[in-house]
């Protein structure tokens, strides 16, 4: 392989390197596989004060739309649990996995259509920064050996 191609190469390795990096960090815990079990919790303790949709019942629980972009997952699961504000405490009346699913399920299916898009584009401007740094990084590397070898 040219010294080219061993630059190209390690420049496509980081980039999907950090790329994967940046995707799982963006997920925070949150289960894709919990939403079913977490939406029958939902819908027997929750939507009576944040409605079926998520939208809020006036007067009694604020909107969850873009809940996971409020809080961490941590935060969020111990609000469920010890209760904050008007919200009751839930801990008493679902087991731990109940709880953690209800997060899942609010978290993952709660989400703004814009907000969707926002993230989406900052992981990839953020992917493709990353990538650039890398590849400068690479591409210096590559000057100085060149620069070595010609002495
Ligand atoms: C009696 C009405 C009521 C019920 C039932 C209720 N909530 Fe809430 N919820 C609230 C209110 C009011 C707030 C705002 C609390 C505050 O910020 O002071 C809230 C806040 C939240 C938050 C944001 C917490 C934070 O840390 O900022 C989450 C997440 C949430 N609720 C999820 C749930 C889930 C999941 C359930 C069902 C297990 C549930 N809620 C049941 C009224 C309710």
């Amino acid at each position: 392989m040219s010294a080219r191609g061993i630059v190209w190469t390690a420049v496509i390795a980081l980039a999907m390197m950090l790329g994967g990096v940046s995707v799982a960090s963006a997920q925070g815990g949150d289960d894709p596989g919990q939403v079913a079990a977490g939406q029958a919790v939902y819908e027997m303790s929750c939507a009576g004060c944040h409605g079926a949709d998520g939208t809020g019942v006036e007067g009694r629980g604020r909107p969850l739309i873009g809940i996971a972009a409020q809080g961490d997952r941590a935060t969020h699961i111990e609000s469920i649990a010890n209760g904050k504000g008007f919200m009751p405490a839930f801990g008493d009346q679902l087991d731990s996995g109940e709880v953690e699913a209800v997060a899942s399920f609010v978290r993952l299916t709660f989400v703004a259509e814009e907000a969707a898009a926002e993230e989406l584009a900052e992981t990839g401007a953020e992917t493709s920064v990353l990538a650039l740094v890398g590849l400068t990084m690479v591409a210096a590397g590559g000057l100085l050996v060149r620069a070595s070898r010609r002495d």
